[in-house]
Parts: C-alpha cells; sequence; structure tokens
C-alpha cells in the first residue's frame, strides 16, 4: 500500500491513501514557508496534536469548507466544536476511529495554549493508523524514554519528529528519540520555520533510520 505525504512545512502534512485524506497540524496562514492555502486543502479528516497556533493553524476554516471532522485533544476539540466544527475528542492512551483509519494519542512533554481559547488540555503525540501504515507524529515534545514503549507497542514505520529546538527537541536529541522509535523512515519537522527554529535538518542523523528530509510543498510516497 502506497501512503503519499505531502509536507505543509513545520508540522504539517497531508497524507493520503488515494481514497482519504487527512491533514495533520495544518499552519498555514502566518506561515512564511507555507506553500499551500487554506483553499487549497481537500480533507475528509484533521487531526491536531496540540492546541498552540502553529499547529490549529487553519483548522476552523479548512474543517469548515470540507466539512471534515477535527480529531484533538479533548479541551481543544470542546474549543472548535463551540465554533461550529465537528469534532472527536479523546486524551493520551485513548484511541480515535474515524473513516481514514484511526488517531491514538500518545504523551508529549510539551504545553498547550491557544491565542483565543487558553489553555486546552493536553498536548499530545499522534499514533495514526492508515491503510495498514503506522505513522508516529511526536506533536512538539522533548525527550522520553517512553518512545521506546511507544515503538514496541504501536510499531511506527514512519515517525515525524521535531527537530528545531527551543521549544521541542533539537538535533542531536531527536535523533536519540528516533534511535529509539526505530521507524523505517524518519522525517524532521517543526524548524526553520522561524529564525528561533532555525536547523540544519542534515544535523538530524540517527544511527540506523533512513532520514526522509522534505522541503515545503513537497510530496513523498511511503510503499
Ligand atoms: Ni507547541
Ligand atoms: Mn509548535
Amino acid at each position: 500500500m502506497t501512503l503519499t505525504f505531502t509536507y505543509l512545512s513545520h508540522s504539517g502534512f497531508l497524507i493520503s491513501d488515494g481514497k482519504h485524506t487527512i491533514a495533520v497540524d495544518p499552519f498555514l496562514t502566518g506561515n512564511p514557508l507555507a506553500k499551500h492555502k487554506p483553499s487549497d486543502i481537500n480533507v475528509s479528516a484533521i487531526l491536531l496534536s496540540h492546541g498552540h497556533d502553529d499547529h490549529v493553524g487553519d483548522t476552523v476554516e479548512i474543517a469548515k469548507a470540507n466539512d471534515a471532522t477535527v480529531y484533538a485533544p479533548y479541551e481543544l476539540a470542546q474549543q472548535l466544536s463551540s465554533e461550529g466544527v465537528t469534532t472527536d475528542g479523546g486524551n493520551p492512551g485513548g484511541q480515535l476511529v474515524g473513516d481514514f483509519g484511526s488517531v491514538a494519542f500518545t504523551h508529549a512533554f510539551h504545553s498547550s495554549s491557544h491565542s483565543k481559547y487558553g489553555y486546552v488540555g493536553a498536548c499530545c503525540g499522534l499514533m495514526i493508523s492508515m491503510a495498514g501504515v503506522t505513522i508516529y507524529h511526536c506533536g512538539d515534545t522533548g525527550i522520553f524514554s517512553d518512545m521506546k514503549l511507544l515503538a514496541e507497542i504501536y510499531k511506527p514505520q514512519v515517525a515525524l519528529i521535531p527537530i528545531g529546538d527551543r521549544f521541542t527537541m533539537g538535533p542531536a536529541l531527536a535523533s536519540r528519540a528516533a534511535e529509539m522509535i526505530k521507524p523505517r523512515v524518519a522525517i524532521p519537522i517543526h524548524y526553520n520555520t522561524f529564525p528561533v527554529i532555525q536547523q540544519d535538518p542534515k544535523d538530524f542523523k540517527p544511527n540506523g533510520v533512513t532520514v526522509q528530509i522534505m522541503q515545503p510543498g513537497e510530496t513523498w510516497n511511503y510503499t
């Protein structure tokens, strides 16, 4: 089965199995690297890791235009519901099922607030299952040793790992994280969007893991 990944830049992706397309953390407006506009996005579901504006991004506009369901940490889902968006909320340890497949929330060491909604519950990683492939979107997080346990349980083939430093792991810690997760392919995310998270993705070099560096707007097929 082929899954198509389109990198929206920052932590944002479109992921498609040819039948269903989902967006993860679609931050486009105000993102200097984004090649897509919210009106370019056609999806049936949007998955959010946490409430920060650089992750919620254009979710409300995209969800309304597509009649898409938003899967998000519980308190964030409640706030988005009050905007008239269809949502499904969960928390770490729980799994939600949608037409695209499923998403399990994992913990992430970070915070979760939004400029309009205030504090919005847990910040999470997302263990996404689609067409028989499991993708671990780490969200924004520091390193933690349970990444090894999560990898044992969910066996992700692809990991999307933040390397920007300051708000998340930098390249060295992200490399250690990838070595614990042991995916077939690791893609560095959450860097170079703003000067404070400037990094050279070539410094992300986990032992024994293939690294796929993606340019904003680029598409890559996982087979
Ligand atoms: Ni964040
Ligand atoms: Mn962030």
